[in-house]
Formats: C-alpha cells, sequence, structure tokens
C-alpha cells in the first residue's frame, strides 16, 4: 500500500550562507525523499528559513539593511544553493511569514488556554548603550571560576564551569562593548513538566535512535525545567498576542516553520493540510535534525503540538556533524566551505555520491576526507558503474545499429540483481546509505567482472559473434540501466543522463523487473561523468581561504597590563602525548603534557573543537606556571592555549616546525 509522507530538514538561519555541515542533512534528507517516491509513495519534503531573533537582526543593523531585506536576500542565495545540489523541496518557506505567524499564535493560544503558559519576572544582562537584552552568547568577559578572559555568559571554555550571564567577571557586551546592567523584565514560560507522562510514552515508542534516547533519559532524570519562550523588544519575530513588548523566541516558531511551509504548500496544490497534521492522520511524519537540536524536537516540539492539539511526529531522524579531513571545518584551514563554493568548482553529485557512500543511520560524525573523497567517486562511479555502460555502449552500436537484445530476466546475473534490489530498499528506508552503496558497488563489481569472462572484444575481432556480443552487451546495458535505478536517489543527474542514454522513461523501483524490450535502441554513449581532478579540490580549499571574521564575532581588548604582568607568565611548548574523554564532562578532555623536563594532566575544555585522537602527538602552547586547580575529575596542572570564541570554534595554537617540547615563549 502506498505510503503518505512528510518530511523536514532542519530550517537554516537567515543569517549565514549554508555550508557542507549543512549538506550532509539536507542531502540525506533528499535522498529518502526521492527513495520514497521512487518507490511509489507520496513524500513530500519541505523547509524553511529560520528568519528570526537576536542574531538576524543585527547581522541585519551591521549590513544597514532591515531584518526584512536582509531574509529575502538569504532566502535567495539559500534556495539557489539546494537547487544546484539537487535538493528536491516539494517547499521552502519562510518562519517569517503569514502561515508561521498564524500556527505560533495558534499553538500559544492553545496552550496558554491549557494552563501551559507561565509568567514571571526574571532578570537578565541588559546593554545600556544599546537598550537591549543580551543573550549569553553576546556577553563575553571573564570566567568566575579560573578567570579564562574571552569567555561567553554562559559557560567557560578554559574550565568547563556553566555559570550565569550575570556571574561572570569584567562582562561586556559584544555588540557595544558596553558594561552590561542586570535587568528585570516579565518572561512567558512553556510548563514543559506538564508534558512529562505524555513525553516518556512518545519517547520510547521506537521514535528516537538509541544514543537520543538515553540522552533524553539523563535530560528527564535531571528535571524538565521550563522553557523561556518570550523575548523583549528590540527583536526581530513574531509580537505574542496580547502583549505590547514580548516576542515569540525564535526557537518557538522555528519548528512551527515546518506546518508554515507546508501549509503554504497545500494552499497552492490543494493537498490537505489536516490529513498530515490533524491528531488522527495516518499520515508519516519525520524530522531529519542535527544531535545538536534534539531537545528542540525531541522534547519541546511534541509537548507543544499534543498540548495544541495535532499530531506528533512518528520520528526524529538525527545525525552527526561533518568534519574535513578529519577536523572540525576550519576557517583558517580552508575546510569551511560553502555550499556555493564547493558548486564553483565540483559536481553536486560527487558530494551526494561521497556523503552516502559513508552516511549510517546513527549519529556518528561524518568525515568528508579529500583525498578518500576523490579516490571514492573516481573509482566508483567513474571506474565501475559508468565504465559498465560505456564499453557495452560501443558494441551495440557499432554491431546492431544501438539495437538491444532480448535478454534472460530470470537468469543470472539479471536476476541477482532484481534480488538484491530488496535488500537495497531495506537499507535505504533504514537511512543505512553506505550499506545500500556497499551492495550496489558490490552489484557494479559483478556486472564489470560478467563482461570481463566474456570479453566481448575478443569475440569482435572473429567472424559469425554478432548475436553472441549483442547478448552480452545487451546484458551489460540492462544491469547498467538496473544499478542506476538503485542509484536515482543519490545521483539524479547521472539517473537523468542515463535515462537519455538509454532512451527510456524515468527510471521507478518497481520497473526494473523487466528488462528493456527486444530491438529497443539506444543513444549514442557520450561521457556520463568525469572523474574528480585534484586541481577542482585544491581550487576549492584555497577559494575558502581565510576571510576576516564578522566585526561583531571579534571581542573587545581586554584592559591594559604591564610587561612584566605578561612576563610572570610561563608560556612552553608542550606535546599532547595522551588525549582522553572525561567521564561525565561534557566539555573537558584530559590532556597529558609532555613539556620535556616532567609531564603534566591538564583538563582542557575543547572536546566540541576537537577528536582527542586528532590531538595526540601534536605541538602546543601552554601556561607551566599555573597554581594547580583541583576540579572535581582532577588537578589540572596548567592551562592549554586555544584561540576563538568557544564550542566548535576553538584552535589550539601549535609552533612552526623546529620547536620542541619545554622551549619558553618569550
Ligand atoms: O539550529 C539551527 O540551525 C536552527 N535554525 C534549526 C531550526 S530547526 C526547526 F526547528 F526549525
Ligand atoms: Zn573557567
Amino acid at each position: 500500500m502506498s505510503r503518505n509522507i512528510l518530511i523536514t530538514s532542519a530550517l537554516p538561519y537567515a543569517n549565514g550562507p549554508i555550508h557542507l555541515g549543512h549538506m550532509v542533512e539536507y542531502i540525506q534528507t533528499d535522498i529518502w525523499a526521492r527513495f520514497q517516491r521512487m518507490r511509489g509513495n507520496t513524500c513530500y519534503y519541505v523547509c524553511a528559513d529560520d528568519a528570526h531573533g537576536t542574531p538576524v537582526m543585527l547581522c541585519a543593523r551591521t549590513e544597514g539593511i532591515t531584518p526584512e531585506q536582509l531574509i529575502i536576500r538569504v532566502a535567495e542565495e539559500h534556495q539557489a544553493d539546494f537547487a544546484d545540489f539537487n535538493i528536491s523541496f516539494d517547499n521552502y518557506h519562510s518562519t517569517h511569514s503569514a502561515e508561521n505567524r498564524h500556527y505560533a499564535e495558534t499553538i500559544y493560544r492553545s496552550l496558554n488556554a491549557g494552563g501551559h503558559i507561565h509568567r514571571r519576572t526574571i532578570s537578565q544582562m541588559y546593554d545600556p548603550q544599546e537598550n537591549l537584552f543580551l543573550p549569553d552568547r553576546f556577553i563575553m568577559g571573564e570566567c568566575p571560576r579560573c578567570g579564562a578572559a574571552g569567555q561567553y555568559g554562559d559557560s567557560c571554555e578554559a574550565c568547563g564551569t556553566t555559570y550565569s550571564p550575570t556571574e561572570l567577571k569584567n562582562a561586556r557586551s559584544v555588540i557595544s562593548g558596553a558594561k552590561p546592567i542586570k535587568k528585570d523584565s516579565l518572561h512567558y514560560f512553556f510548563a514543559l513538566r506538564n508534558f512529562a507522562d505524555m513525553l516518556k510514552k512518545w519517547i520510547t515508542a521506537d521514535r528516537l535512535q538509541d544514543e537520543i534516547s538515553n540522552k533524553l533519559d539523563e535530560w528527564f532524570k535531571a528535571g524538565l525545567q521550563d522553557w523561556d519562550i518570550s523575548r523583549d523588544a528590540p527583536y526581530f519575530g513574531f509580537r505574542i498576542p496580547q502583549t505590547q513588548d514580548k516576542y515569540f523566541y525564535v526557537w518557538l516558531d522555528a519548528p512551527i516553520g515546518y506546518m508554515a511551509s507546508f501549509k503554504n504548500f497545500c494552499d497552492r496544490s490543494g493537498v490537505s493540510f489536516d490529513e498530515y497534521w490533524a491528531p488522527d492522520s495516518k499520515a508519516e511524519l519525520y524530522h531529519f535534525i542535527g544531535k545538536d537540536i534534539i531537545y528542540f524536537h525531541a522534547l519541546f516540539w511534541p509537548a507543544m503540538l499534543a498540548g495544541a492539539g495535532f499530531r506528533t511526529p512518528d520520528a526524529v531522524f538525527a545525525h552527526g556533524f561533518l568534519t574535513v579531513n578529519g577536523q572540525k571545518m576550519s576557517k583558517s584551514r580552508g575546510t569551511f566551505i560553502k555550499a556555493r563554493t564547493y558548486l564553483k568548482h565540483l559536481d553536486p553529485e560527487y558530494l551526494r555520491y561521497y556523503f552516502a557512500a559513508k552516511m549510517g543511520a546513527g549519529v556518528d560524525d561524518l568525515d568528508l576526507n579529500l583525498h578518500d573523497f576523490r579516490e571514492r567517486v573516481n573509482s566508483d562511479l567513474v571506474g565501475k558503474v559508468v565504465n559498465i555502460a560505456s564499453r557495452s555502449a560501443g558494441f551495440i552500436h557499432k554491431k546492431s545499429a544501438g539495437r538491444l537484445a532480448a535478454i534472460h530476466d530470470g537468469q543470472a546475473p539479471y536476476s541477482d540483481f532484481i534480488e538484491a534490489g530488496q535488500q537495497i530498499a531495506a537499507h535505504y528506508e533504514a537511512r543505512a546509505y553506505s550499506k545500500a552503496m556497499r551492495c550496489i558497488m558490490a552489484l557494479a563489481d559483478q556486472a564489470n567482472q560478467y563482461i570481463n569472462d566474456k570479453q566481448p572484444w575478443v569475440l569482435a575481432r572473429q567472424d559469425g559473434h554478432e548475436q553472441e556480443i549483442q547478448d552480452i552487451c545487451s546484458t551489460g546495458i540492462n544491469l547498467f540501466r538496473v544499478l542506476i535505478t538503485y542509484l536515482k536517489p543519490v545521483l539524479p543527474q547521472l539517473a537523468a543522463n542515463s535515462e537519455a542514454f538509454l532512451n527510456c522513461s524515468p527510471l521507478q523501483w518497481h520497473d526494473i523487473a523487466k528488462p528493456l524490450a527486444d530491438g529497443h535502441t539506444i543513444n549514442k554513449f557520450k561521457s556520463l561523468m568525469t572523474r574528480i581532478e585534484e586541481s577542482r579540490i585544491q581550487a576549492m580549499l584555497k577559494d575558502s581561504s581565510p576571510t576576516t571574521a564578522p566585526i561583531h564575532d571579534i571581542p573587545p581588548i581586554a584592559q591594559q597590563v604591564q610587561f612584566d604582568d605578561f612576563a610572570g607568565i610561563d608560556l612552553r611548548i608542550a606535546r599532547i602525548i595522551k588525549a582522553e574523554h572525561v567521564e561525565g564532562a561534557d566539555k573537558l578532555l584530559r590532556l597529558t603534557l609532555d613539556i620535556g623536563t616532567e609531564t603534566r594532566n591538564v583538563f582542557a575544555g575543547i572536546k566540541s573543537a576537537y577528536n582527542p585522537q586528532d590531538l595526540e602527538g601534536r605541538l602546543t602552547v601552554m601556561i607551566a606556571n599555573l597554581a594547580p586547580k583541583k576540579m572535581r575529575f582532577g588537578t589540572s596542572e596548567g592551562m592549554l592555549l586555544a584561540a576563538g570564541p568557544g564550542g566548535k570554534e576553538l584552535y589550539i595554537l601549535h609552533p612552526d616546525d623546529g620547536a620542541h617540547p619545554g622551549m619558553r615563549i618569550t
């Protein structure tokens, strides 16, 4: 029976470009959407720009334009990027839309009527110069615990402590540099705990990957907190009904954007919105997201929907982050690659295939190793798959004027190829794309082996083998057709080019049981895909190389110090000889540092930025004469130096070649 499915990818923020990290998710979702459609299911795939919030407002201000102008421009850029990566959205909308205002207000009103919205006054940091409340990330200062400078308002990247922004020492507004003051204001809260029972049931019904369920258990144990859903003016967003100056927090109306985009689509296409969102809906609803936004999608979102009388999602599929050459994407290494930069140099299908070949159903990070990328695409797609068509087509044209012979569909190898389809489909369905790609490439090997064994080029040198050659090569062409069908969710462009070459109608999953008919004429073979040249990759990296950081990302210069203050700090070159995770610590890694004369045990808040195994063996810089500090996990005997705002954006320092452990920095 054909299924009705609605799927979404997370909505990208409207203040920045799409990069390859984003593309992991859109490619993953798009492959699934295309697969479902090829199987004969109805599968709508919708998305939108996430247009609200302080960062969008400030970004527009920096550019000297209105938020409305900014989000229109960014929406165009985003959509061009997605279109060029062949992402097959049925609709792309915006959270700053009439539909989204409607559903945000509707959901809010229901939650309020149900007694799930509470109001209370809280005290927050306020920029008296800019007259606005400062989100945690817009405040910087010194850690109240270890004193590290340049820390954000929510947590210290150096020692891992979390705190409230009011505790930060020498705090400064990142926007104006002014000293923030504390200011009271009335906030609106969503009482998540009212939904604890509903959520417990919801998350146990096989809706989440195991890793995610475990995380949720932790959150449940920690207790469900009220969620602050209001922000004070000035704020770019929707005003909360019956208030003068309160706005919905961007994360309140972001997931509602899924509904809004779908509603906008329904109004244009005649599809029934209620069939997909009513509480008794029989349609399937899935959200593809990154693992960093699970809390919003697996707790707040189902609770909001349930509280407002809508259906809840059938599942949330989370994925990991993208690394490039084993490390987080980095502007300085030129591996922070924008979608547009990639497209300028390389074919989108290469990346679609490479991601698919490495993507499983879990939340592991995915590494784009550029060397492996080139090898894999060249060898699998050009060397194996396309090769089957090119080596078969020549003979079919030379020997039988492009006409195919009837082939034995009940016999190997064709029957093997059809049989494998079930397994491949099961892998796609389970989002185990890497397994699907492995099966497909094993079939491609089998097809090439078949042609190698039959040696049509040897037969062609003798007379009287025309029929045999036509049979062999017709089998080759038909096997190619099956392979392209299996690859079509991943490689829609290669599939379209192949359909033109095969002179056949758009390939559908269930059509391939029947091979192309006796006498079917194929077109002349034209190159279907070219090899990746190393020079294209290098050009892309060059194009991605450092640009200056946006001015509001740069923290203000700290208070002046005297030379003696600096000279008192003993900075040393250290080699990281061991790096390991710390049980129970979210941000810390335990490092064993060799500083020439001794080794030191140091806890560094760089867990979000580095995999321990990538650090071992590297040289870096540490403060060697910092008083030892007792921490929950042990004593830290010094401090590592790293640059950047924190979180994933953190870069340890490393000296030029020739430096060795123990050298003092002077
Ligand atoms: O994390 C993000 O990039 C958000 N803009 C995702 C929003 S997803 C959904 F809830 F809208
Ligand atoms: Zn600290």
